[in-house]
């Protein structure tokens, strides 16, 4: 079942549960969840693809939705059911997001494909994620799709903290030196794109997009001081996020970002 070694032996040896304790790390959640209450209903049946260890799924199988998820990598499977609670409607399934056959067409009202697309490296790869996060959905359903923004990493990993060197990476090929673009592969672990990369992989799929969001927009990069905000302070920061988090001249500058779409 696992196609890509490095992700195994990533999630393996990362503390996924952790990562989004720390104020700075709850932006995403936040937003993401703040989106997914705007339209789910209900009644409503979710799929979560790539659930990892299950933040998302556990959080909306707690309010009471019937929630499936799949899962590529052994340890998360493992750490996703010793956090389930023995009321929550959930299942979890070994998957990988390209091929979704163990689900028939049409099943879902809300989709989430939160992470998968982070892994797959060709425009094809990532269409056949997103073909197949489409098809389960239900017409009419909201599809949930998360990508990892270059220029908000490049900002706070590269220039910023000095995790990764920009220079080592324009020499590797790894980004254009003259438009800063980047290219990855399964070694690099993580895919990096822009808008326009997101717009060209959506453009081939009958659907509607409803939002596109900057999920932590500058959140991590001024991770110092958002942590040391106290919760007063960081309520007023989430909601500036918010109200700013669709805003065209601000969408390129973060770590993350989220397509919502209809289908
Ligand atoms: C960054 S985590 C995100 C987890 C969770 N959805 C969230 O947003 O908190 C990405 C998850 O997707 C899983 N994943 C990556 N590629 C996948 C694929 N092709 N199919 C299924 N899961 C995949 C990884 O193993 C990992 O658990």
């Amino acid at each position: 079942m696992i196609t890509n070694q490095y992700l195994n032996d990533f999630y393996n040896n990362y503390d996924e549960d952790s990562r989004l304790a720390l104020k700075h790390g709850s932006v995403e959640f936040l937003t993401t969840m703040h989106y997914i209450k705007k339209y789910i209903n209900p009644g409503d049946r979710v799929l979560e693809i790539g659930a990892a260890t299950g933040r998302y799924s556990h959080a909306l199988a707690r309010l009471g939705y019937d929630v499936d998820a799949v899962e590529l990598v052994d340890r998360n499977i493992e750490i996703f059911r010793q956090n389930t609670l023995p009321d929550e409607k959930i299942t979890i399934t070994q998957g990988n997001a390209m091929d979704l056959s163990a689900f028939s067409d049409n099943q879902y009202n809300i989709t989430l494909l939160l992470g998968p697309l982070y892994h797959l490296y060709s425009k094809e790869d990532k269409q056949q994620a997103l073909r197949e996060a489409i098809r389960v959905t239900k017409q009419g359903g909201v599809i949930f799709a998360a990508y990892v923004i270059s220029d908000g990493c490049l900002l706070d990993e590269g220039f910023k903290r000095g995790n990764i060197s920009v220079a080592g990476y324009i020499e590797k090929g790894l980004l254009d030196p003259d438009t800063f673009a980047a290219k990855s592969q399964p070694k690099d672990l993580f895919e990096l794109v822009r808008k326009e990369n997101i717009d060209d992989l959506m453009s081939v799929f009958p659907v509607s997009r409803l939002h596109y969001a900057a999920t932590d927009g500058c959140a991590l990069l001024m991770r110092e001081s958002v942590d040391a905000m106290d919760d007063a302070s960081f309520e007023l920061y989430l909601k500036y996020h918010l109200a700013t988090c669709e805003r065209e001249d601000l969408l390129g500058i973060t770590s993350h970002a989220i397509d919502i779409f209809r289908k």
